[in-house]
């Protein structure tokens, strides 16, 4: 199990359009299994190689127990209807706002495998795909915000670094008996 240090608001990676993988190899599920371990210590339903300083085009989402979905070079190939509904991210800790998204897509995406395949997401998986293909783009769910309510975060969220140092998170692991219900 290797958990690693996320990237923060501010880290140039987030920001940067991460590069194709291609074929799938060992050193990538290595870093499939990372995410995972990862997202899970920080409590977290998505996280993107970016999030670990790595510009690749790899994310991992779980929004339930039973369904980890690995994007790797993930596409949206089909989007239907609009909603609302609230964010967060793991690298804007205590920062959260309205977005708009897709309701249903279809992503077509690698698997472990190396096997090109489509999925169909709707209501949370599907968000959590659109924001995870976001970071792939070094974009952050505070681009989907009216200038005016990003300022406001923006503010919220310089009080909450003040006397700060860097951009990187150590994460703890979480402790058992504190996992989600
Ligand atoms: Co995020």
């Amino acid at each position: 199990m290797a958990i690693r240090p996320i990237h923060l608001l501010g880290s140039p990676v987030l920001r940067e359009r991460a590069a194709e993988i291609g074929e799938v190899d060992d050193e990538l599920l290595h870093l499939v299994k990372d995410l995972f371990d990862t997202m899970h210590a920080d409590d977290g339903i998505g996280l993107a190689a970016n999030q670990i300083g790595l510009a690749r085009r790899v994310a991992v989402v779980q929004t339930e127990d039973d369904d980890a979905l690995v994007l790797i070079d993930p596409v949206v190939v089909e989007q239907e209807g609009r909603i609302k509904g609230e964010e967060g991210c793991l690298s804007i800790p205590d920062i959260f706002a309205d977005v708009e998204r897709s309701a249903r897509i279809v992503v077509e995406t690698s698997t472990p495998n190396n096997e090109r395949v489509k999925v169909e997401a709707t209501d949370l998986r599907a968000r959590a795909i659109q924001h995870e293909i976001d970071h792939l783009d070094g974009v952050l769910f505070l681009d989907h915000l009216s200038p005016l309510k990003r300022r406001m975060l923006m503010k919220k969220w310089h009080k909450l670094r003040k006397g700060k140092q860097g951009y990187i998170k150590e994460v703890q692991p979480e402790e058992e008996t504190t996992t989600r219900l």
